[in-house]
Parts: structure tokens; sequence; C-alpha cells
């Protein structure tokens, strides 16, 4: 746990039912041009709620398709933005919209291409226009964050565009927002907060505060999931979701995340799976390979959630993981032991460095291949796992 930490969060975070009508309240009053971006035109009577309190301003649409960020989307709505001389961005949505909005408010007043920023050639240098993220969902994070995930088809990379300037500036997190999620999509995004948290909470990036944060959110999630995946319209699930995905944003954050995330990145492009539910899918793989290196800490958040220890904690998220219908490993979808060259060439990212244990190459392929990358081991694997708790010879 580092003794020095250095907090950046929006300047100005709203929790509430409804709080998403204000969004007026929080437009700098210079600023008479916005770019709306969202994935959820003319369906969504909540949506059109929100662009009516609005109808003030020049207003510019940007639809999008909300689902991975790509970079040439990414090119569209910084070209729409400057075309329309922008000084605004709201973005509505999931993750991937709230990404999208981001990046493109950093990148709009700065000369080049999306793909300089992409690629790491140009760096965003200052802040950029005025940013509000309004999520839809509970789970991303992206309304808090630093970072933008952005995806290009081309050479199959998902990667961050990161930097301090790209936090919003008002994060506006209304539970009324997520309703209309659907029970899978509530599912993944919720395994993805959950995920978050854990990781964040045993990554070498932690501190007293982001760890207070993951252990509420944890307990949050844990309690509210189900009923809010199994229910669509449980306000009270909603809104404890809503809670705990905040919660797990704002340690995560701060104190970065793990293997999960390192893996889920390359997974999700090659076998254009969600990626809530790769991490779903890998979460219980990775504890059981880094429960050696961080038993005491993960028997710590075990506590906080009045359970026994670090392997009942793992019962208990194979328990939900089961209840949500998420299936153990991927041999389901089509991985193949050919994948895992790509896999390991390109997990080496920040989260994989915070990972309480390193895992060299050898090491990542054996996960893998435990996780469903080879058609042998991992169903006996878990089988066992289920059968006989807190037996854990493979750690
Ligand atoms: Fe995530």
């Amino acid at each position: 746990m580092q003794s020095r930490y250095d907090l950046k969060y929006p300047a100005t975070i709203i929790f509430g039912v409804g709080e998403a009508y204000n969004i007026a309240d929080h437009i700098p009053r210079n600023s008479r041009t916005l770019l709306l971006c969202s994935e959820r035109f003319s369906r969504d009577s909540k949506f059109l709620g929100i662009r009516e309190k609005l109808a003030g301003l020049d207003m510019r649409l940007a639809k999008i398709s909300g689902h991975e960020a790509p970079l040439e989307e990414l090119e569209r709505v910084v070209a729409l933005g400057r075309e329309s001389s922008s000084q605004t961005i709201v973005a509505i949505g999931g993750g991937s919209v709230i990404d999208l909005g981001k990046a493109a408010a950093g990148i709009i007043p700065l000369e080049g291409d999306c793909a300089d920023y992409f690629h790491g050639r140009k760096k965003i240098t200052d802040k950029g226009l005025f940013f509000a993220a309004l999520p839809t969902s509970s789970g991303s994070g992206a309304e808090i964050t630093c970072n933008a995930v952005i995806s290009d088809s081309g050479s199959r990379k998902k990667q961050s565009i990161r930097d301090k300037f790209l936090i919003a500036d008002v994060a506006i997190v209304d539970p009324l927002l997520t309703i209309s999620m659907p029970p899978k999509q509530t599912a993944y995004s919720g395994l993805d907060a959950l995920t978050q948290a854990i990781e964040s909470y045993v990554s070498l990036s932690s501190n007293e505060i982001s760890s207070a944060l993951a252990e509420q959110s944890v307990r949050i999630i844990f309690d509210a999931l189900p009923a809010a995946s199994s229910n669509p319209d449980d306000i009270q699930a909603r809104t404890a979701m809503s809670n705990g995905s905040l919660a797990s944003a704002m340690s995560f954050s701060q104190a970065s995340l793990g293997a999960v995330h390192g893996l889920a990145h390359p997974i999700g492009s090659l076998l254009s799976l969600p990626h809530g539910l790769v991490c779903a899918i890998l979460l219980p793989h990775i504890f059981r390979a880094n429960i050696c290196t961080c038993r005491d800490k993960y028997s710590a958040l075990a506590r906080a959630c009045s359970l026994k220890d670090a392997e009942e904690l793992l019962e208990k998220i194979k328990l939900l993981l089961q209840q949500l219908k998420i299936p153990p490993d991927f041999s389901s979808f089509k991985a193949d032991p050919s994948h895992l060259d790509f896999i390991v060439a390109n997990c080496r990212s920040r989260s994989m460095l915070s990972n309480p244990r390193t895992l060299d190459d050898n090491e990542v392929r054996s996960i893998l291949l435990e996780a469903g990358f080879s058609c042998n081991t991992t169903k006996l694997e878990d089988i066992r796992l289920i059968d006989q708790p807190r037996m854990h010879s493979d750690v």
C-alpha cells in the first residue's frame, strides 16, 4: 500500500435520482456551443428530457455506436466538434460513449489527428473543452477516470489515451439513467465494477482511501447486483449499484487495476466480447493466481464483507458468477491456443504492472490455458473448486 498518494477526481461529482435533469445548471455560463454525445437519440424518453434541458444552447448531436469506442468514430466526433466550434461536450451513455466524449473534449482544441494521440505521437498538453459525463450504466467508471479506452480495428489494439487533463469537469451519476439497462448488460457492467474494486484493493498502487472505497464497493455490489440484474426497474437496487460503481471507480482511478484488466483488453478485442463479461470470466482465474502473493489482503477484504477469509471470498465471487450465468471460461467463445501470442504480446499495460503478483509470459500462458484457451483442463479445475471450497492446491 502506498503511504504517499495524490487523488484526482472531477471537480464536481453529483449523485442522486433525477439529478441528470439539472444538467444545464452545470454548463459554464459563457459556453454557447455544445456537442451532445449519446447512443440514445430519439428512442429514450429520459435522454429526450435531458436534451430538452439543454435546448437554449447551440447544440450539435454526435450519435455514438456505443460499442468499443472505435478510433474512426472518435475522428468523426472530433471533426464535428472542430467544425461547429463546440465549447462544451456532454456525454450521456455507457463507458464507450463517455470515453469517446472525453477524448474528443481533450483533442478538439489541439492539432493533429486522433491517431496521433492514440499511438502516442502527440500528447494532451492542456485542459480541453468543458466536459460533463452522465453514465447510463453502473460499471465502467469512465465518468471519473483520466483515460479514454479506444479501439483500433486496423491494428486490433484497444488502449488508452490518458492524461489528467481528460478528467471530466462534472460527473452526474443519476441512478434513473440506468433503469432501462437490460439484465445481461446490468450483470456485465456490475461485474466489471466488482472486478475493478477487487483489483484496486489488492493493487500495488492502493492507498488507505482507495482501499476504503473498494471495500464499500464490494459490499454494496455483492448485495445489490442480483436484484438489479433480475429486476431492471428496482430503483433501490439501481441506486445501490450506482453507489457501488461510483465507489469502485473512485478507488481504481487512484489505485489502478490488475491482471484481469491487463488481459481483458486483448481478449475482448480478439473474441469481440463485452468488457464486463471478459473481466467476470477472468476474475476467479486471476484471484487463484494471485492468492499466494496477497492472501492477507484478500482475507481483509473478505472480513470487510462479513466473510471468513480469502477462500470464502473466492467462493462468494464464483457463486455470484454462477447466479448471473457467467461461463467459467472462454471455451464456448472460440478461444484457441493460437490466440495466446497476441494476448501475451498485448497485455503489458499499466494494469498488469499493478497486479500484486508479477506474472511472466509463461505464467500468463498457463492462466490463459486454464481459462479456456485450451480444450482440456479448465472445466475440471472449476468443478473441483466449486465442489471443494477452500481446497486450492493450484496456488
Ligand atoms: Fe473494467
